[in-house]
């Protein structure tokens, strides 16, 4: 596509769309439906986590790339912002003391700090199935049956991503390995383990980032599955990149705790193959992803930027 505004303009537009979708659909604890006052708390959890910041990368993929196929809009938002609704619901859950216990995120308190454990399991809880409610109001949105049924499409990969066989499981599979690290004279965890945790609990919602948009907008299969392939990379380089801002990143410019990894005695890409190889392998894998994104039927000078930027992001 080509425009007359700079990416970072491109940017700063799509982070205010994904921003304003959001606030949209999410629950307002000021404005509450009829009887439903009661809630109100758990509906200002759910802001104070949704709307501190966040680089909104995955819902921005979903309306660039909607953009790209020549999709519509109306059928993307709904998505938009139901997975960045699941994507917050995995931090509050990720930062809570049972799991990686840490105090900051996106530049506040986290959410069990300010609000309390307890509230903040059901902040997670109510952010996942919130998520689902606002995917599915996309059926309205739909008016042939073509676009209904990439609706479907969409809403089941939206879930598997996120589940047992997505991003939990990859949580799931990170804390168990986390816990006999913590067993006197454990072995390092395998290379191969690293690669499934990486895959499933950060490049499965990277995945729906990547291909939501092309599913709604009648994208061909063959570029569907190069965009899978695409997240598949993209999503490993990402976590990758986190493992290693983790040590040597800038816990004000990060906006969340530098050192948390450590502190768990977690394995991560960078205890296991060091800072060099690391970095090394966040450009392997991205110069893979270009090759297939410079494949793909339709372009987009903002994407392949984004892609290459990813590389060297400081948070
Ligand atoms: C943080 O994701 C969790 C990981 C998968 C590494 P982001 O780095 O996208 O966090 P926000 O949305 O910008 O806060
Ligand atoms: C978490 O990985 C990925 C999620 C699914 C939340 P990390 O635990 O490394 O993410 P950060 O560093 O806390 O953002
Ligand atoms: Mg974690
Ligand atoms: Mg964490
Ligand atoms: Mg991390």
């Amino acid at each position: 596509m080509k425009e007359n505004k700079t990416n970072s303009e491109i940017m700063e537009t799509l982070v205010k769309e994904c921003e304003a979708v959001l606030l949209r659909y999410l629950p307002d604890p000021d404005n509450m439906p009829q009887g439903e006052a009661p809630t109100a708390t758990i509906a200002s959890a759910m802001r104070y986590s949704a709307m501190a910041g966040g680089k909104r990368l995955r819902p921005l993929l979903i309306a660039r790339i909607c953009d790209m196929y020549g999709g519509r809009r109306e059928l993307a938002e709904p998505f938009m912002g139901a997975l960045e609704m699941i994507h917050t619901y995995s931090l509050v859950h990720d930062d809570l003391p049972a799991m990686d216990d840490d105090d900051y995120r996106r530049g506040r308190k986290t959410t069990h700090i300010v609000y309390g454990e307890g509230m903040a399991v059901l902040a997670g809880d109510a952010l996942l199935n919130y998520a689902y409610e606002t995917a599915a109001t996309a059926f309205d949105a739909a008016k042939t049956p073509e676009e209904t049924r990439s609706v479907v499409r969409a809403l089941r990969l939206l879930l598997r991503n996120a589940g047992i066989f997505g991003m939990v499981g990859g949580q799931c599979a990170d804390l168990e390995a986390e816990n006999r690290q913590a067993q006197a004279d454990a072995a390092p965890i395998s290379a191969e383990l690293l690669e499934y945790i990486h895959s499933h609990k950060t490049a499965c919602l990277i995945d729906s980032g990547f291909t939501i948009g092309a599913i709604l907008a009648g994208a061909p299969e063959e570029d569907i599955q190069r965009l899978h392939r695409i997240a598949y990379n993209i999503g490993i380089a990402f976590q990758i990149q986190d493992d290693i801002l983790d040590v040597i990143g800038d816990s004000k410019e990060l906006g969340k705790t530098v050192g948390s990894d450590a502190k768990d005695g977690k394995s991560t890409y960078v205890s296991i193959h060091g800072l060099d190889q690391a970095a090394n392998d966040v450009r392997r894998l991205t110069d893979s992803a270009l090759v297939e994104f410079d494949a793909l039927s339709a372009k987009d000078d903002f994407l392949r930027d984004l892609i290459i930027r990813l590389v060297s992001r400081r948070k």
